[in-house]
């Protein structure tokens, strides 16, 4: 007996025309129905684009067709009439955020390894490199980021009735915690977690971005992947220590992003070695593990930080090491990152 998540998956070898994610991952499909070995799948596009409609029906039908046990197919494939003169954005409804140029996740199999501390860094080293930027803080169960960013303040509406986030450092900031009283656990259920995500895109005066940096939960569970799902990411990358990496943790969060189409841009090794006072250098994690596995993985190494107790303290100071302390090793090591990354993504 055929099933739906057959048709699905059948359909995941589809991609939408002119890029590499599938029109699963997309959302596109939004009904399957199956009877006897007769399939119906009816699709909606947002696109007004009468050619990439007509290429993913007779692609669908073809994927389809090739499946033991379907006898007959039926793809439906909605499109809205074309705005004359209009060029659509492919994602209008799509979540795809106008405005933002590229919108990055940054992940780790586990919890505590710094993503966090990454993520804020490479948002101010992107910024020092002069790009615009802003940090999308979804870590629904400890979001440190405006801590970290020394934003204290909660955003403000516009006229337009949307969301201004606070920004300091030149770096536009949207965190759940914003949304959190004091201390209180957060026991949202997953729609809500989605539908607040969403809105964290749709309905946030961002203004241009070149780059939105996401910071996801720890971990590659179901709540990682629905979020990757529900925010149009551009590439994903992967923080570890040298000790987690060999552990298997790193490739969990690549099964995570390849799931979800998601390009992994590469992988940083965080608390990579301490330089003691006396100038020896002591790998309490033990050392290179991050860069071994990326060649295993054969994904980019995006490069290593050191463990310093400036990043430390300027985590918890509020103001990240790259703007106290724009010129010391450590911040010229998030700044040689952030070069890598912007190479990386073009
Ligand atoms: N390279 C480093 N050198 C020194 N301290 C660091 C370094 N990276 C992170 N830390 C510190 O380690 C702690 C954990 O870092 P962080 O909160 O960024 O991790 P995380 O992976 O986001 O954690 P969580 O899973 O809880 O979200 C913080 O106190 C941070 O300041
Ligand atoms: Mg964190």
């Amino acid at each position: 007996m055929l099933t739906e998540a057959e048709i699905k998956e059948a359909l995941k070898a589809v991609k939408y025309p002119g890029y590499s994610r599938d029109i699963v991952s997309f959302g596109l499909v939004k009904r399957i129905a199956v009877n006897n070995g007769a399939v119906t799948v009816s699709m909606q596009l947002t696109s007004a684009n009468a050619e990439v409609a007509q290429q993913i029906k007779a692609e669908s039908e073809r994927a389809l067709k090739n499946l033991a046990g379907v006898n007959r197919v039926q793809v439906e494939v909605n499109h809205p009439a074309a705005t004359p003169g209009g060029v659509q954005n492919p994602w209008a409804n799509q979540n795809r955020v106008p405005g933002i140029r590229k919108v990055v996740a940054v992940a780790s199999g586990k919890g505590g390894v710094g993503k966090s501390t990454v993520a804020v860094n490479l948002a101010c080293a992107l910024k020092r490199l002069g790009e615009q930027v802003g940090l999308l803080d979804c870590d629904i169960y400890g979001p440190s980021i405006p801590l970290m960013m020394g934003i204290r303040q909660r955003p403000t509406i516009s006229e337009a009735e949307k969301m201004v986030p606070p920004a300091n450092y030149g770096v536009k900031l949207m965190s759940i915690g914003f949304l959190l009283e004091g201390d209180q656990p957060v026991i949202w259920r997953g729609p809500m977690i989605v539908k607040t995500i969403q809105q964290f895109l749709t309905a946030v005066e961002w203004g241009e971005l070149d780059y939105l940096l996401v910071d996801l939960p720890p971990g590659t569970g179901d709540a990682q992947l629905t979020l990757c799902q529900t925010v149009p990411l551009d590439g994903g990358l992967i923080v570890t220590t040298p000790q987690e990496a060999s552990l298997g943790v790193v490739r969990k969060g690549i099964a995570m992003f390849e799931k979800v189409n998601v390009p992994i841009l590469g992988i940083v090794e965080n608390m990579s070695y301490f330089t003691a006072p006396s100038g020896e250098r002591v790998e309490i994690f033990g050392h290179g593990g991050g860069h071994a596995e990326a060649e295993r993985q054969k994904i980019t190494f995006l490069g290593e930080i050191p463990i310093f107790t400036e990043i430390r303290v300027a985590g918890d100071l509020g103001m990240p090491v790259v703007i106290s302390n724009p010129d010391q090793p450590p911040a010229r090591a998030f700044v040689r990152i952030a070069e890598a990354l912007r190479q990386k993504l073009g």
